[in-house]
């Protein structure tokens, strides 16, 4: 059966959520509540929402909302209903009993429940409703997360659950991995549990809430919340909801009930309003006295808070055999957490699934982990794993590969899907090569880059391998989160502080002579974009020749927030493609003007949809709802282009001083109405210097050399500035702009 028509009912989070992504893949969805107006509200949240639910706004009224009295004849045209109400077993039945009265023979109905069992949820239904009923538990927030665990159980059609999977993997973009009928199903089962296994130990070996969180965090490949942070976000009152059910349903010689056990600190802040950031606080809370406001943290012993502490872990790499290796307590509890996840996980094997990498994959997709129990245990190594453990019997898994100890058994990966991922090709390359900072994958006919520095942060390492690998056809990608997040300031702001700007020139050269070198080069360059794509990022995507872009992107050149101008030819490509318009060739002072005003405010597009009016992407650049598929995307434009030809170099008309004029009243305003300040009027004449064309006149043509130097220019007299170095140094420190 095709799926064609979508109705949601429930419009809480996660209804609205779904509805949202539906409406992404264009397919036409009804959200209903008990009353429209409260699915007229999750309407209106989901168009307020972020970062955005939708990838196009303009298409809210794409998702049609009504009630659950008056509308459900939606019901009846349905190919897919899925419901998302409150979990309550009772109030989930009454629904279903309405759902199965109104839907067309055959159409599937599901339950988007966190922890209810299939058998449970589906027991006054007959045989036959039976094979059409499963869980699709999606993850909050919809768009963002790339997890569906679509649960079935003996009674399914399993045609039916395979169509759902390829509908939700192809047209939803999601990362769709049928499972088993068991508490938590594969991502919450490990993920609670590592949650919990973190928290307990850094009770037992008295680390303090933000040691473990350094700890149980990036060294891990784990978001930065890490631990207590997460429980914070999702809310301990939630937490302690969600413990109680795997308790009710796992059975008491489950592991799990060992570290569910409630602690009276917890019991404590629920009972007195800390339940997280939406209470009055919780591990963390911001203390506010008067104007000032400080992060503080609680004493795991006292139950006090205090100012939280930065850790300096002195390295800011995933790095788990080093933290591991560690001698010290941080060391320890590392060991302890990592060793007791990869236990716990390997003894769910084969009972939740027989795919022990389809738990790796929960992980990564569900708890954006860069690797999972299994990746984990394969890093660390499996004979030093097991020289380190001392107890596992009774854990098949464990004691089969203790017989082995083959350091291979990882074998294929993300089995769960047929798509050609990268996860899957780097593992077959023909060789690997690389930096500190990006890895090259080689493989006969052409090498994929991926960055691997934190928001995959570019420095002259990342730029060597770029410029190494354009040896044959080159693909640059990457499995984790972000795109890159641009240049390194950290690395850039420790030149700086050391008056060595020489070394920046050199730097911002190499960058740009790499950037022109990916656009030239002989062979065909593809950047395949996926989460932030900033800056520098987008420096070098906007230079590859063609251009595979994830749905979720976020896209722009924001250098001018940190007291800088685009200059590894970010300019310069933004005047290319507005010039290349027909206002442009009416007005020659159209695209200075145009690009002045995207630059100049550091605007980002957090989608293809959002990218296309500001030209931070092009018509023909693919745009794509699967991550997964990047890859294969990608080659197949490396198949479509075999007689690649490298582009002609640009040429550049610009009208020099004539264009100042108008520039500068833009400035002369923004200024007189306080949303600018001094730098900000110093950063933004050297952005119009650059824009304008320098000394130039619109008869005089510009390369792009020209046009790199001026930009190169610019950024060395701004990154002298104390203001800009003071901008750099205050975002670096707080995430956020300095208006100064
Ligand atoms: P919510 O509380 O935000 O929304 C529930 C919605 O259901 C409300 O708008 C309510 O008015 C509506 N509702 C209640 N009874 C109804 C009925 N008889 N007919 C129609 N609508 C009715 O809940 P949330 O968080 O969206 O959760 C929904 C489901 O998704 C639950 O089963 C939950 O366990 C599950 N879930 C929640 C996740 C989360 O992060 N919030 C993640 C994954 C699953």
């Amino acid at each position: 059966m095709k799926i064609k028509n979508v109705v949601v009912i429930g419009s809480g989070t996660m209804g609205s959520g779904i509805a949202a992504h539906l409406c992404n893949a264009n397919i036409p969805v009804t959200l209903l509540d008990l009353k429209t107006e409260i699915s007229e509200k999750a309407r209106e949240r989901i168009h307020k929402s972020r970062p955005p639910l939708l990838i196009d706004k303009s298409k809210i009224n794409n998702i049609k909302v009504g009630n659950i009295s008056d509308n459900f004849d939606v019901v009846k045209d349905a190919d897919w209903v899925v419901e998302a109400v409150v979990e309550r077993i009772d109030v989930k039945h009454q629904i279903y009993e309405k759902i199965f009265k109104a839907r067309k023979d055959g159409a599937i109905v599901s339950s988007n429940t966190s922890s209810i069992p299939i058998k449970v949820l589906s027991e006054h239904l007959t045989d036959s409703e039976k094979k059409d009923f499963c869980i699709t538990h999606f993850f909050n927030p919809v768009r963002y997360m790339g997890l569906l665990e679509i649960v079935k159980n003996e009674n399914n059609d399993l045609n039916k659950i395979n169509q759902l999977k390829e509908f939700c993997e192809i047209e939803l973009g999601k990362g769709a991995i049928v499972c088993n009928d068991t508490p938590g199903f594969l991502g919450n089962r490990v993920g609670v549990y590592a949650m919990q296994i973190a928290m307990t130990e850094a009770f037992k070996m008295k680390l303090s809430v933000e040691e473990a969180d350094a700890i149980f965090g990036r060294p891990m490949g784990i978001p930065k919340t890490g631990v207590f942070g997460l429980y914070d976000l999702i809310g301990i009152d939630l937490m302690a909801d969600v413990l109680k059910s795997f308790i009710k349903e796992l059975p008491e010689t489950d592991e799990f009930h060992e570290v569910a056990k409630e602690i009276p600190l917890v019991k404590k802040l629920i009972d007195t309003g800390y339940t997280g950031r939406k209470g009055k606080g919780g591990f963390y809370r911001v203390n506010k006295t008067g104007e000032t406001k400080v992060m503080e943290a609680i004493n795991l012993e006292t139950g006090d808070y205090s100012p939280s502490k930065k850790i300096d872990l002195k390295s800011d790499k995933v790095d788990l055999k080093g933290l591991i290796e560690r001698k010290d307590k941080y060391g320890d509890y590392a060991w302890s957490v990592i060793s007791k996840i990869i236990k716990y996980a390997s003894s769910l094997v084969p009972g939740i699934t027989k795919e022990f990498n389809d738990i790796d994959e929960a992980m990564r997709l569900g708890f954006n982990w860069a690797k999972g129990p299994f990746e984990m245990l394969e890093e660390i190594g499996v004979n030093n794993f097991f020289d380190k453990i001392d107890d596992y019997s009774g854990n098949n898994f464990l004691e089969d590969l203790s017989k082995t100890k083959n350091e291979d058994f990882y074998g294929a990966r993300q089995k769960y899907t047929n798509i050609e991922t990268l996860g899957k090709v780097k593992k077959t390359a023909s060789s690997l090569d690389g930096n500190d900072s990006a890895k090259i994958y080689r493989f006969n006919d052409y090498n994929i880059v991926e960055f691997t520095t934190k928001a995959n942060a570019l420095d002259y390492n990342s730029m060597d391998a770029l410029k190494k690998a354009t040896d044959k056809p080159l693909i640059i990608i990457n499995e984790s989160m972000q795109f890159s997040a641009g240049v390194n300031l950290t690395y850039t702001m420790q030149f700086a502080d050391k008056n060595d700007f020489k070394s920046i020139e050199k730097f911002i050269k190499y960058f740009q002579e790499t950037c022109k070198h990916l656009k030239y080069s002989k062979y065909p360059v593809i950047s395949a974009p996926s989460g932030l794509t900033l800056g520098g990022g987008f420096e070098v995507m906007v230079q590859s020749n063609f251009v595979a872009s994830h749905t979720n992107i976020v896209v722009g050149l924001v250098e001018t927030i940190v007291g800088l101008i685009p200059a590894g030819g970010g300019c310069k490509e933004m005047l290319a493609r507005w010039l290349d318009t027909n206002e442009a060739k009416a007005d020659p002072d159209y695209a200075s003007l145009k690009v002045f005003d995207i630059i100049g405010y550091g605007k980002t597009a957090t989608s293809p949809v959002e990218a296309a009016p500001m030209k931070y992407l092009r018509s023909n650049d693919k745009k794509i709802m699967n991550r997964n598929s990047l890859l294969e995307v990608s080659k197949e434009i490396l198949r479509e282009n075999k007689d690649f030809v490298a582009p002609n170099e640009l040429k550049f008309n610009l009208p020099g001083k004539a264009v100042l004029g108008k520039m500068d009243k833009i400035l002369q305003k923004l200024y007189n109405d306080k949303i600018i300040l001094d730098h900000g009027v110093v950063v933004a004449k050297e952005l119009a210097h650059v824009l304008s064309g320098g000394d130039t006149t619109i008869d005089k043509i510009l390369s792009e050399d020209d046009l790199f130097k001026l930009e190169l220019d610019a950024f060395m007299r701004l990154i002298e500035t104390p203001k800009t170095q003071d901008r750099i140094r205050h975002t670096l420190a707080t995430g956020k702009p300095l208006v100064n």
